[in-house]
């Protein structure tokens, strides 16, 4: 048997972006994105309301940044979700983090955030609020490297469970992409 939860928002993984871009006076605010991923070669979609303050500075600076939330600062990511730059000026101040711009495009790089997806803003679409974002280039802090290779231990990137609306972070290796199928072919 199982039990239907009917059309929830619902998949596994749900990612824990969070999306940082520059208003008109570059100053810089972050929001946290759930409903999001990868959509075709060097593009990322996310779907974010139009009433975010994130989504007007996007559409204002033409570029954003996603990096990927982390274990250590989930408090601080989530309050990135709950709090709204439209009534908060200073949300990435009062997490304690700092931005510094990205080599790459108009948009700030949270440093305390070891993962970044550098973008630059292709369409918005108000009534579907879908944000497609080119990939310039992805950073990564060399903090979160093990001999050059992103290890995903000292990352810690978390993911949304949105049925108990918890956080988890990613966990223990199970297989190997592309490789332990064959053994079935
Ligand atoms: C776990 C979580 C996931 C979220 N996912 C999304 C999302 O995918 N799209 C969206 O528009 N808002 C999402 N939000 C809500 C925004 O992050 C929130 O409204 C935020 O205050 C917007 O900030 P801003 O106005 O400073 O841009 C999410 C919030 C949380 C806590």
């Amino acid at each position: 048997m199982r039990k239907n939860f009917g059309p929830k928002t619902a998949v596994y993984p749900m990612p824990v972006f969070i999306i940082a871009a520059y208003d008109e006076n570059g100053v810089a605010n972050a929001m946290n994105a759930a409903w999001g991923g990868i959509s075709e070669e060097k593009e990322i979609s996310i779907c974010i309301s139009e009433d975010h303050k994130t989504t007007a500075n996007i559409l204002v600076s033409k570029a954003f940044t996603v990096s990927m939330a982390t274990a250590d600062y989930a408090k601080e990511c989530d309050y990135l979700g709950i709090a709204s730059g439209n009534k908060v000026s200073n949300k990435l101040e009062v997490c304690g983090f700092h931005t510094d711009k990205s080599e790459f495009v108009n948009a700030p790089v949270i440093r305390e955030l070891p993962m970044a997806v550098e973008c630059e803003l292709i369409s918005y679409d108000p009534e579907s609020c879908r944000l497609v974002g080119r990939i310039v280039n992805v950073g990564v802090d060399e903090a979160a490297l093990t001999e050059g290779k992103v290890d995903v231990a000292k990352l810690s990137p978390i993911c949304y469970d949105s049925f108990n609306h918890d956080y988890h972070v990613i966990g223990e290796k199970v297989g190997n992409a592309f490789s332990d199928g064959k053994a079935l072919l």
